[in-house]
């Protein structure tokens, strides 16, 4: 057996066959259509698989991405397309991709990863846990409103730098090119959306679908509230059926004006999180807790143990999964641990910080 280990490019049409016959056997397109980024030229390297005697037996592949966030950028690694052939499973083969995966986001100067399955327990095992704030509204009813006159299209023959202006709005981003943006349109299998005023200026976009993920829900959108909202009336008008739309906990002002229409919210996770480079992640939430006037805020490890709080009050914790939790939330430090009052107080000003991966990101 050889690897985990980064394939030649030789073996890149098999490692497409082994991943297209494992995770997309309907074989409609190739799974590498859906992440264009990921197993593109330049992120090759990021792939790890395993084989014997020529044949690929596990693969997983980390894609290195800056996050834009108020609370300052964050490398961070979205760990994907995990899989061992079926014969070859309970050998510990996807644990070595993975971590093989995980050592060369470190060596990329990731602070953290991120994933998004329903094995919670399998990556729990290797640390990871679910974090972040994610709500989903759903949009099972036609609802009214929002900004009047507006011209809607179904097809994703739009220019990416339309797209690309309202994506930069956002206050969580990832960092994309245009040129991404233009092959993240061509993903099989993903309908847009926008809005245009009478003067042509884009308003709003929106994304339902992604490949064989997310049929049915709204992974990606951008633009002011009003006209959202007229846009999913009208997604809702074009597909008469029940969509979910995936909202970031801290786009308090969307999520209001959904309700305000009678949608129906569910608070879940952003996904499952794993600190990988502990030391850069905590004194960038340190100098984000300065810039908000908190001078002594307490965000330490040594000797395998983490401490957290404020002053001289300090909570303890040997659980990696405790302290992602505590920064990526989506409770606040307060709901998760008896803090003192003033303690509470200082933590729950920084934490959690307001993290967020775009579906057309998640690997
Ligand atoms: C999930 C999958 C990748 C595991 O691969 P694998 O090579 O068998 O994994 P490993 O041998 O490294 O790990 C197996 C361990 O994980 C545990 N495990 C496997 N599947 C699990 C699951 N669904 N939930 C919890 N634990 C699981 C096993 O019990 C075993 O634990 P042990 O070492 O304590 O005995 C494999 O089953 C697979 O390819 N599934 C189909 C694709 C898939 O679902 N991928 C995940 C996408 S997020």
């Amino acid at each position: 057996m050889q690897g985990p280990r980064a394939p030649l490019d030789t073996e890149i049409p098999s490692v497409i066959e082994f991943l297209d016959s494992n995770l997309r056997p309907e074989g409609e397109w190739s799974i590498t259509s859906e992440y264009p980024i990921a197993f593109s030229e330049a992120n090759r390297n990021n792939i790890r698989i395993i084989t014997e005697n020529d044949e690929v037996l596990a693969h997983a592949v980390v894609r290195p991405m800056i996050i834009k966030t108020p609370a300052g950028l964050f490398k961070i690694a979205g760990l994907g397309s995990v899989v061992t052939s079926t014969e070859h499973r309970n050998q510990g083969l996807s644990t070595k991709t993975i971590e093989s995966c995980l050592d060369a986001a470190k060596a990329h100067g990731c602070d953290f990863a991120i994933l998004w399955t329903n094995l919670y327990d399998f990556y729990r095992r290797m640390g990871f846990e679910l974090a972040g704030n994610e709500v989903s509204v759903l949009l099972d009813r036609d609802i009214t409103g929002g900004e009047k006159n507006l011209k809607f299209m179904d097809s994703g023959k739009i220019a990416p730098e339309a797209i690309h202006r309202l994506y930069s709005q956002h206050t969580v981003t990832s960092l994309r090119t245009i040129d991404e943006t233009r092959k993240y349109l061509q993903i099989p299998n993903s309908r847009v959306y926008t809005a245009w005023d009478a003067t042509g200026t884009l308003k709003a976009y929106a994304i339902e679908g992604k490949g064989a993920d997310l049929d049915g829900y709204i992974h990606e959108w951008g633009g002011n509230v009003p006209a959202l909202v007229s846009l999913f009336a009208h997604i809702r008008q074009a597909q008469k059926r029940n969509i979910t739309i995936i909202v970031p906990g801290h786009s308090q002002n969307l999520v209001r004006t959904l309700k305000e229409h009678g949608l129906h919210v569910n608070e879940g996770f952003l996904g499952m999180i794993k600190i990988l480079n502990t030391a850069n992640l905590f004194s960038k939430i340190k100098r984000h807790a300065r810039s908000l006037g908190v001078q002594d805020l307490v965000l330490d490890a040594t000797g395998g143990k983490y401490y957290i709080g404020a002053g001289t009050s300090v909570f303890l914790t040997d659980s990696e999964r405790d302290v992602v939790r505590l920064i990526f939330g989506p409770q606040k430090p307060s709901e998760i641990h008896d803090f003192d009052k003033e303690t509470a107080e200082v933590l729950d000003r920084v934490l959690p910080i307001n993290m967020w991966v775009w579906g057309w990101d998640s690997v």
